[in-house]
């Protein structure tokens, strides 16, 4: 076999979106990763992409009452609640922690129940350093509209990314809610907002019953589906949301393995975030790195980043 030239052994793996330079596409996602400094011992921070730390609010939230996790085929429900430490406490405790470590990307995902919730948020989070960008996570419900959530109504998601638009000093990625008729039309409305650039998806609205005890699993009734049970229908909405703008996507849901990153980059994503793979191996999203890695060596593929959007259709 005759010898690789240098770039099929050494592929380039770096991507970027909004100005910030990734050396790989591999994010962990918000609400698995806990504010990273977790990990330390665990991951090697410095290898990854990056990662979104848990969704901070302006006052710190406890969540709510258990059971808040459940297995299903393939994946896994959650009703966690949104419990976090809140945006002061992130900055003076967590961030002064993260800012010791060299060469990594720290996004805060942020989320209100109002509009001045968001900016109230990121107000604080502006007066922190080391944050590369803001994750605004807008599946929660507004609770000065009936409870709709922000993400799921034109009006509404259009109303808070102008607001946290213009709150931020940093760049602004909108974390879609997958719970719309139409994802391509929210991408859209995220874009002309001023996102400058978009996630998703976030988790399905889903639901277990023990239909021994005829109750919900989840003491919430209702929680959020993630895992590999909704990635064919996450990378669908991956690239109808990727055609229907001209900002980065960084698509999740589901992923697992290196194959899973290189079929969402296919469909238009420039990164991609992993959740709960990390609930079954703490160590996932390095693992991924290597993999990735890997099949760029096996595919001779030199420069990762020219298969964003490569999907063949004739
Ligand atoms: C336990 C748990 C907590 C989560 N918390 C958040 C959160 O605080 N903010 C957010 O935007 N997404 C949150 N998510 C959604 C994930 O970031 C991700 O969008 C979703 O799980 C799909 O990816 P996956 O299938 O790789 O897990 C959470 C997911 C899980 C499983």
């Amino acid at each position: 076999m005759s010898a690789l030239p240098h770039g099929a052994r050494n592929p380039d793996l770096g991507v970027s979106f909004a100005g910030i330079q990734l050396k790989n596409p591999v994010i962990a996602a918000s609400g698995t990763f806990g504010y990273g400094i977790e990990f330390e011992d665990v991951v090697q921070l410095d290898k990854l992409g990056g990662f979104v730390v848990k969704g901070l609010s302006k006052e710190p939230m406890a969540g709510n009452p258990p059971p808040r996790l459940w297995e299903t085929a393939a994946g896994m429900l959650n009703a966690i609640g949104l419990q976090n430490i809140g945006a002061r406490a992130f900055v003076d405790e967590k961030l002064a922690k993260l800012r010791q470590l060299k060469n990594i990307v720290v996004v805060a995902n942020v989320f209100g129940y109002t509009r001045e919730d968001y900016e109230r948020t990121i107000q604080i989070l502006n007066e922190g350093e080391g944050i590369a960008a803001y994750e605004l996570n807008v599946s929660c419900p507004n609770t000065t509209h009936g409870g709709v959530q922000f993400g799921s109504d034109p009006r509404l998601l259009d109303e808070v990314v102008a607001t946290a638009r213009h709150a931020s000093q940093r760049p602004l990625i909108v974390k879609l809610s997958p719970n719309v008729t139409s994802i391509a039309q929210m991408a859209h409305v995220a874009q002309e907002a001023g996102a400058d650039a978009i996630s998703l998806v976030n988790t399905f609205v889903a639901m277990a019953i023990d239909a021994e005890t005829r109750r919900p699993r989840i003491a919430n009734v209702t929680a959020g589906l993630s895992g590999p049970a909704i990635k064919p229908i996450a990378l669908r909405m991956v690239y109808d949301a990727a055609k229907a703008v001209k900002i980065p996507v960084i698509g999740m849901g589901g992923i697992s393995t290196a194959v899973d990153i290189v079929e969402f980059m296919l469909a238009g994503a420039t990164a991609v975030e992993i959740g709960t793979a990390s609930f079954w191996d703490p160590c996932a999203t390095e693992k991924l790195v290597d993999e990735l890695r890997e099949w760029c060596v096996d595919h001779r593929v030199e420069r990762l980043a020219s298969l964003i959007g490569g999907l063949v259709l004739e």
